[in-house]
């Protein structure tokens, strides 16, 4: 399958599973918004990834809507296509198919499903944890989709989706589109603010409140979980930095757009208190009128979801005319 002449289709997805934090701002959302108009972007916000672990209904709901606000209020425009993945049937239709053709060894290899494991035992955790990278490799080849901007984390599943589309390619003629992982180098690993040796994570935001910055933290409380970051004994900054002022670097020096040579000369010398209030004077300088955008979308969520349904309705012909492709390939019509 040749992709369809024009710009390139990206197609990038997140789990409405709680409160984005700025890892999810700087490593991803805000270079989709930076880079949208060179692309055919679809955004997708993938509720049945989210259930692959516990949700709670009410909450679920929420987080969605919050989810869509948050990427409008972040700078997606209107005519771009976003979207709930549960809300266009074909996602779930090719994930089952895409699961028949794929080798259990294959899925069981995937790192998130051995750390689950590793971590709750098989008799705890669903199996939608080992489909789970069948269905977003449905996500993505159900569009055509020429790149995937992932985070490192996901390179593994972008590795599969690839592997399984060559493989049905190979088995009945070119039908899908061969995905890239774009994976970007700035941003792309925010580390937690109390240990950062680890990724900030939502899961690990849960067990310890200074672990992240959420993007709807008010501004008093994103100082203080600045001011309480984990540093070192050092009186001021030094090159080479250790490991947490360096993560305070890179989340400046990302909202920023500044390189390192600049970032260093500004900081040199400076004491940790005023490298840590500059770097709260511009993570709330970014995310303040992200806050009050966001408040005016989520008073009217009438209106947002009507926008998400019509988007789901213009997206589902080309998903289903994916599928039908696929299940005339595979014998099924
Ligand atoms: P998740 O929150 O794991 O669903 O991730 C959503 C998107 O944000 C993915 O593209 C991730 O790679 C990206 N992301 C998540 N955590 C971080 C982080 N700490 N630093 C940079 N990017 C991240
Ligand atoms: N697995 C991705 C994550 O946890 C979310 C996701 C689902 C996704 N489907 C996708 C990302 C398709 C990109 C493309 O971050």
């Amino acid at each position: 399958m040749q992709p369809t002449p024009g710009k390139p289709r990206v197609f990038s997805g997140i789990q409405p599973s709680g409160g984005l934090h700025l890892g999810n701002y700087l490593g991803a959302i805000r270079n989709w918004v930076r880079d949208q108009d060179r692309y055919d972007n679809i955004f997708c916000i993938v509720d049945l990834h989210a259930i692959t672990l516990p949700q709670d209904p009410t909450a679920l709901r929420e987080n969605t809507l919050d989810l869509a606000a948050i990427y409008l209020a972040s700078g997606i425009k209107q005519d771009q296509a976003m979207f709930i993945q549960s809300q266009v049937a074909a996602h779930a239709e090719l994930a089952w198919i895409f699961q028949c053709f794929t080798p259990v060894g294959w899925l069981e290899r995937m790192t998130q499903f051995r750390d689950r494991t590793a971590r709750q035992g098989r008799e705890r955790i669903g199996a939608g944890i080992l489909t789970y990278p069948s269905l977003m490799a449905a996500d993505i080849m159900l569009y055509d989709t020429r790149y995937v901007p992932v985070g490192e984390d996901q390179r593994q599943h972008i590795e599969y989706t690839r592997d399984l589309g060559q493989r049905i390619n190979q088995r009945f003629g070119e039908i899908l589109v061969i995905p890239e992982a774009l994976i970007q180098k700035a941003g792309a690993e925010i580390k937690g603010l109390d240990d950062p040796e680890k990724k900030m994570s939502k899961s690990l935001a849960a067990d310890a409140p200074g672990h992240a910055i959420f993007m709807l933290d008010a501004p008093d409380v994103i100082r203080k979980k600045l001011a309480r970051a984990q540093t070192d004994a050092e009186p001021a900054v030094r090159f080479p930095a250790g490991a947490g002022v360096r993560n305070l670097l890179e989340i400046y020096r990302t909202i920023k757009d500044k390189d390192w040579p600049a970032v260093e000369q500004e900081f040199a010398g400076k004491p940790y208190s005023v490298l840590k209030s500059t770097v709260a004077d511009a993570v709330i300088e970014a995310l303040t009128p992200i806050q009050e955008r966001y408040r005016e979308i989520r008073s009217d969520d009438a209106a947002l979801m009507l926008q998400l349904h019509r988007t789901a309705d213009r997206l589902a012909p080309i998903a289903n005319s994916t599928l039908r492709r696929v299940q005339h390939a595979v014998g099924l019509r």
